[in-house]
């Protein structure tokens, strides 16, 4: 049970952020217990004993055809939702070179991928974000079996404007 929620109204000057003292210890120690964090924020030791600590994986793989021919390249990195090891996703990205653009290199690429990563290790989800006017991606992501999810607004910035990108998500229970 969630304690009450705190009535009365807040001032502009009751709420400020400063650095910890070590005054505060004794009252952030409490910081770890069920009670301070709550039903959505408590991890219990089994959740920490799996903790990722920071630690990202990283990688990427050629795409190429039957003969060893580059056509592209997919990268793969880990991604942090909480502080242990099922809380990571891999966000993935692609680049196909221009003149094998549009024969669904990409598309497969990204699939294999998602595949791959899958059967691999044993992540929950597959990510990728891209600019919301990249067509192309967004397709070929679709096509790989991707969902669309939500705008990421003003997340990527690029030829010096800042630029809405697009989240899209393939995850273990997915079809
Ligand atoms: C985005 C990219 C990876 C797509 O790869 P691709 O091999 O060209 O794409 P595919 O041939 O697999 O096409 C996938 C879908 O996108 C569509 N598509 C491809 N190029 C398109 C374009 N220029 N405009 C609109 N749609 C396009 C295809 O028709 C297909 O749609 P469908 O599934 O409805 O038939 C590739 O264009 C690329 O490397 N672009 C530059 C780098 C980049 O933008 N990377 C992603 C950064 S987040």
């Amino acid at each position: 049970m969630s304690p009450e929620p705190a009535s009365g109204q807040l001032t502009p000057d009751d709420v400020v952020l400063r650095e910890s003292t070590p005054d505060d210890t004794l009252v952030l120690d409490t910081f770890s217990s069920h009670e301070v964090r709550s039903e959505h924020d408590y991890y219990d030791d089994d959740d920490l004993g799996d903790g990722h600590r920071g630690a990202s994986r990283s990688g990427s793989r050629v795409i190429s055809d039957a003969a060893g021919a580059v056509l592209g390249r997919v990268t793969f990195h880990q991604v942090a939702y909480g502080p242990n090891r099922r809380s990571l996703a891999w966000r993935i990205g692609v680049t196909v070179l221009p003149e094998h653009r549009g024969r669904g290199v990409g598309a497969r690429a990204q699939r294999i991928l998602a595949d791959e990563l899958f059967a691999t290790t044993d992540a929950w989800r597959v990510e990728a974000d891209t600019e919301v006017d990249n067509v192309a991606e967004r397709r070929a992501l679709l096509a790989a079996g991707f969902r669309e999810e939500g705008v990421l607004r003003g997340a990527r910035w690029r030829a010096g404007a800042r630029r809405d990108a697009v989240m899209f998500s393939r995850t273990r229970s997915d079809a």
